[in-house]
């Protein structure tokens, strides 16, 4: 049986959107207030969505602890209450957009999770704003 199992998470973080290639103004006209040179804030919220097929010795797609731990570990304890332009190495030099967030994220769990699970992982950046990946 093939199923999916979620798990929601909770960062707070600051950010700038910022190309360095482009002048002040350049930013500022596409990134808005969103470029203030001093920072600003979200809360972000994060779905991690696992598919696969149940084991049908446990019952269990994936131990939700497992993916909980792994969430915490990996992804909140890096990026929470941090400064992800400053305080972060992955957001160094890509500008932390909720879609780069967002394949960040993809990534470094996919690393840890395992094959035979399918991954999808949703950003919200605002209740009303979010991003997919995989599209
Ligand atoms: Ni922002």
């Amino acid at each position: 049986m093939r199923i999916a199992a979620f798990r929601r998470a909770h960062f707070n973080a600051a950010h700038r959107l910022f190309n360095p290639d482009w002048s002040d103004e350049k930013n500022r006209e596409v990134f808005g207030p969103c470029s203030n040179p001093n920072y600003h804030g979200h809360n972000y919220e994060l779905e991690v969505k696992v598919v696969g097929e149940v084991d049908p010795e446990t019952g269990y797609l994936i131990d939700l602890k497992t993916l909980k731990d792994l969430i915490k570990e990996q992804i909140e304890d890096r990026f929470d209450h941090k400064n992800l332009n400053l305080d972060t190495e992955e957001f160094a030099n890509l500008n932390p957009t909720a879609e780069h967030i967002c394949h960040v994220i993809w990534t470094i769990l996919r690393k840890h999770l395992d094959e035979r699970y399918e991954l999808v992982v949703r950003l919200y950046e605002t209740p009303r704003n979010y991003v997919e990946y995989p599209a």
